[in-house]
């Protein structure tokens, strides 16, 4: 007896492997992009108080009313756009869930979707559960900049969605608005719809802006707008994410999301009611949060002389250490687990032609400083430093 061709085309997670080499050898799990953070005291107290509470059974599918209004406040707050929580706002189980149940709901089998590589690793099941053909646009390198040539040429194929990251995982690459410009441009010529992943869109640095594709002229109507609690309020585990959507995308988007999974966690999403309402310090202090520890580690990799992409967005880093002398990037991976128990994500899981990613591995420095300097010590053990 067989299973589903379709589990033959993708493979099991490479982040979720390396946090179980993590595990193996009891070390420190900078594989897997969550933070060794807890999120604000007040969001954690609603969250208790909603299961003390009796918050404990099922939520409308589409999410908590009081969420859907918390989402659009915040929405109009940060975008300057508006969103009906009637009909163009759903609650999902994480970012995650609410890209799957948006390509379901938008994509038909053997319809085309571009992904710019390198990607998070969830986008290709992601386009294969639903029969969809990815179709990749590469970000080249050191500054992983975008071919305008490369761009047209993926559109003349009409694809059917183009899933937008940014700030993106792992490059931390920020999107500038004119390379927006350019996609939304082909994206009203074609018809093409764009399914963001904003998850980390207060994870900014150097001064730079978030821009969001739904408010680029002409774009409210083709735009599917995704993001979450996860990271910008240290709560990978709660899962709770969102779906900003024109009501005909959003119809098709809830259906999908219902069967799959009917609500995301009620109590979880009573406290993310009160973590949309967090005033603006909040995201100026996560900013700096982050950029410490950006600075430091880049600081250490300069001191040890490994070339390093400088993350614009995100809590990632890719390095070089195809100089190392170490092997590729999962002899690499491998070696600094065993050696000093430090788990890194190989290179090219994010890449869909694995020897692309081979003289890269991606770090997650969304960590306190005690593992930080560790990480440091190890890294110097490891090198011989
Ligand atoms: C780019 C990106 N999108 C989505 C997710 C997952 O988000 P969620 O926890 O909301 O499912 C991650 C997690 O690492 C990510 O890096």
């Amino acid at each position: 007896m067989n299973v589903a061709d379709r589990t033959e085309t993708f493979q099991e997670s490479v982040i979720r492997k390396m946090t179980r080499v993590a595990q193996r050898y009891q070390g420190i799990n900078l594989a897997q992009g969550f933070p060794e953070k807890d999120p604000p005291e007040e969001v954690v107290r609603e969250a208790v108080r909603a299961i003390q509470q009796g918050g404990n059974q099922y939520s409308i599918t589409w999410g908590l009313p009081a969420l859907r209004e918390a989402v659009s406040g915040k929405f109009s707050r940060f975008a300057g756009l508006t969103a009906d929580p009637e009909t163009e706002i759903t609650i999902t189980c994480g970012c995650s869930e609410a890209i799957v149940a948006t390509l379901m709901g938008l994509v038909n089998p053997g319809e085309k979707v571009i992904v710019f590589e390198p990607f998070y690793e969830n986008y290709l099941p992601g386009i294969t559960l639903c029969g969809g053909i990815p179709e990749f646009v590469r970000l080249r390198d050191p500054n992983w900049s975008l071919d305008p040539d490369e761009l047209k040429k993926a559109f003349a194929k009409k694809p059917k969605a183009l899933i937008l990251n940014t700030p993106c995982n792992p490059s931390g690459k920020v999107f500038s608005r004119e390379e927006m410009e350019m996609i939304a441009g082909y994206c009203r010529e074609y018809g093409t719809f764009v399914i963001t992943d904003e998850i980390y869109e207060h994870i900014l640095y150097d001064g730079l802006q978030h821009v969001r594709m739904a408010a680029l002229p002409g774009m409210w109507e083709q735009t599917v707008t995704i993001s979450g609690i996860s990271k910008s309020y240290s709560a990978t585990g709660w899962r709770v994410g969102y779906v900003i959507a024109h009501p005909r995308l959003t119809s098709a988007i809830r259906k999908c999301h219902d069967y799959m999974v009917v609500c995301a966690p009620t109590p979880f999403q009573m406290g993310a009611v009160v973590a949309m309402g967090l005033p603006d310090a909040y995201y100026i202090e996560l900013q700096e949060f982050y950029r410490e520890r950006r600075d430091f580690l880049l600081k250490v990799f300069e001191t040890l002389s490994i070339p390093v992409f400088r993350p614009a967005g995100a809590y990632y880093m890719m390095i070089r250490i195809d100089g190392l002398g170490r092997g590729d990037d999962e002899a690499f991976a491998m070696a600094l687990a065993e050696q000093v128990g430090l788990a890194v994500v190989p290179g090219s899981s994010f890449y869909h032609r694995p020897e692309d990613g081979r003289d890269k591995v991606r770090f997650c420095f969304a960590k306190k400083w005690e593992t930080l300097s560790q990480v440091q010590e190890r890294l110097e053990r490891f090198l011989g430093r």
